[in-house]
């Protein structure tokens, strides 16, 4: 038997004006997102933007449904689109914000786990990785790759292609 550690680094910023321009610009994409959200059950608004290989910038906010668990979470309404309208464009970096009802959350907002797969499928499907940028009120956290947000993650491997 061996032990085996898994660390990932964190960037913590505590002010904006500590982040690039562009990625203050998709903070504010986010932000602006967020504010969209359709979130009559919980309250909890998020809100994505993705920077693209092209310079496009996608955002997306969670959308909720009286059936529950038809509603879908940002990161996941923000990947789906712009994948599907540029199919071939990798993302470059992605922020998220949430809010409730007293305003941005304190902390740093986390993906779910179903979102963390989305984001890493993303990172793999362009062979590129992508910085996150978790954003809360009082920090800002980046994370250099989605792989780090979800260690010993299922990638497929030996799922059965072109099988008779
Ligand atoms: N939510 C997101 O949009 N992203 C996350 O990473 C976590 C949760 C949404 C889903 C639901 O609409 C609300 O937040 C409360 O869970």
């Amino acid at each position: 038997m061996k032990n085996t550690t898994i660390s990932i680094q964190i960037e913590v910023y505590d002010k904006q004006s500590e982040l690039t321009n562009n990625e203050q610009k998709l903070l504010t994409a986010a932000s602006e997102a967020c504010q969209k959200a359709y979130a009559p059950y919980s309250e909890f608004k998020v809100g994505a933007a993705a920077l693209l290989d092209n310079g496009e910038i996608i955002s997306g906010s969670n959308q909720e449904n009286a059936a529950y668990p038809s509603g879908l979470c940002a990161e996941r309404v923000t990947l789906f689109y712009a994948n599907a309208q540029y199919p071939n464009t990798a993302v470059v970096s992605m922020a998220i914000i949430a809010m409730n009802k007293n305003g941005v959350i304190e902390t740093p907002v986390a993906p779910c786990g179903a979102c963390r797969q989305v984001m890493l499928q993303t990172e793999l499907r362009f062979k590129k990785a992508y910085d996150i940028l978790l954003v809360g009120n009082s920090s800002i956290q980046k994370i250099k790759s989605s792989k780090d947000l979800l260690p010993l993650s299922f990638i497929g491997e030996g799922l059965l292609k072109g099988k008779k």
